[in-house]
């Protein structure tokens, strides 16, 4: 036994070892399709910024920056942050290199939350995400809308709802505030211990909260949807027309705020009816007008969603699908029994026609390689001997059809390679 330490992944976090990698690649690469499909383009952004990026962003106050974000200084006292989302900092990289609008990003980024770790929530998740600047159009929310439920359409997930909820702008949503807050005065007793003291900061945190207390006061009192001024209510009607000219169906959602401080409008979240209830959201978004403008940009537009690799992924086995989202299964597993290394020879030409191939080292018995070759869950193993080279001929043995297994002429190896696996 060494005597060295060991280490684990830390708390919350995990790591994804192939075959299990193979479907983050197949779900990455749909998505990346998908998007751009769409006219979006991947951006790429540094996976922590100054922490006043994330303070003005999403608000110093919310829940995640307050509570679960990753603070730490650099060598030169700078305060940092970890990304605890994508949008700030795509917006940070808008305002910062003015790029032509309409903008639209798409990106796969780990996003870094202190969270109390379960199923489906951890300290280190994942989202793929799109970013979309430059215009309040509702047909762009529609866009964007479409674009999620396209993706969990293609990723075979059946049992996902879209909900849906308007924020309304600054005006409307600062009328709405003043009667809610109006509502709560009267029931201040009655809500959680959490929120008992700390409503009149916030109200519309008490809406987020999943407490029966503050649902049965807050289900009693006012809604947003039920206040908002004619244009946000008309642009409200308009996404939810055009999603639905599209065959998508929407719920409206009153009680739907989201944790961060940026939306304005519409706000929607997709929910799978497969998962357990507190992290049945495998993806959520929604219009921020303001932020380009909190960062230090002229006043912007903007909408974009996330969703959570992790609970894509969830979600698809909840629903029983167990086909892979990508094939990375080894074509073929060179055995080499020649003295001379023939394997380096053959592997390189094979992999230099387009097939993926394994092989064994150490110059292991035949036997040993042949255990390799199973294990490797390759399709075939491909047997070189010195006789056999001699002649010019391999043998082709099929690893899924135990026992079947012919001899092919070195020449010939890539045209019946290619024929068996249908290239
Ligand atoms: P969010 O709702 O906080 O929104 O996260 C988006 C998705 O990430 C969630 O729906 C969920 O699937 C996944 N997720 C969040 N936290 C965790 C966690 N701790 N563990 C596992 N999965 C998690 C945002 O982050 C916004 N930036 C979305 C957005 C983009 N809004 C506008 N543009």
């Amino acid at each position: 036994m060494s005597e060295n330490p060991t280490f684990n992944a830390p708390i919350g976090t995990r790591d994804v070892l192939g075959p299990d990698s193979a479907e983050w690649e197949g779900l990455v690469g749909l998505f990346a399709t998908l998007a751009h499909r769409y006219g979006f383009s991947l951006i790429l952004s540094p996976l922590f910024e100054d922490v006043g990026v994330f303070h003005r962003g999403i608000g110093e106050e919310s829940e995640v920056a307050s509570k679960e974000m990753y603070v730490f200084e650099d060598r030169a006292g700078r305060r940092l942050a970890l990304r605890p989302e994508g949008t700030a900092s795509v917006v940070r990289a808008f305002v910062q290199h003015h790029p032509l609008t309409p903008f639209k990003a798409w990106y796969i980024t780990p996003a870094f939350r202190y969270e109390r770790p379960q199923a489906g929530r951890y300290r280190q998740h994942h989202q793929v995400g799109v970013e979309a600047l430059g215009t309040e159009d509702p047909a762009l929310d529609v866009e964007v809308i479409s674009l999620a439920a396209r993706f969990y359409d293609a990723l075979g997930l059946r049992q996902v709802r879209l909900l849906i909820n308007s924020m309304g702008h600054d005006a409307c949503r600062a009328s709405y505030v003043a009667l809610l807050r109006d509502h709560l005065a009267l029931h201040v007793e009655e809500l959680c211990d959490e929120h008992r003291g700390v409503w009149e900061k916030n109200p519309l945190r008490l809406l987020d909260c999943k407490k029966e207390e503050c649902v049965a006061v807050t289900s009693a009192g006012p809604m947003l949807i039920d206040h908002l001024c004619d244009e946000c209510r008309d642009h409200f009607t308009t996404v939810r027309e055009g999603l639905k000219a599209i065959g998508i169906e929407s719920e409206i959602a009153p009680r739907l705020v989201r944790g961060f401080d940026y939306y304005t409008r519409t706000t929607f979240e997709f929910v799978s009816d497969a998962l357990g209830n507190a992290q049945n959201a495998v993806g959520g978004g929604g219009r921020y007008d303001k932020l380009a403008e909190q960062l230090g940009g002229d006043p912007t537009s903007g909408i974009g969603f996330g969703s959570g690799v992790e609970r894509l992924l969830l979600a698809r086995a909840a629903e029983g699908h167990d086909a892979p989202l990508l094939d990375r299964t080894l074509d073929v597993f060179v055995v080499d029994t020649t003295e001379e290394e023939y394997a380096t020879v053959l592997v390189d030409r094979l992999r230099g026609a387009g097939f993926s191939v394994g092989r064994a080292y150490d110059h292991r018995s035949m036997k040993a390689q042949m255990k390799v070759a199973d294990r490797s869950g390759a399709r075939y193993a491909l047997i070189v001997g010195p006789r056999e080279l001699d002649a010019g001929l391999v043998t082709l043995r099929d690893l899924r059809r135990e026992g079947e297994q012919e001899s092919v002429a070195l020449a010939q190896l890539d045209q019946e390679l290619a024929r068996r696996l249908r290239r």
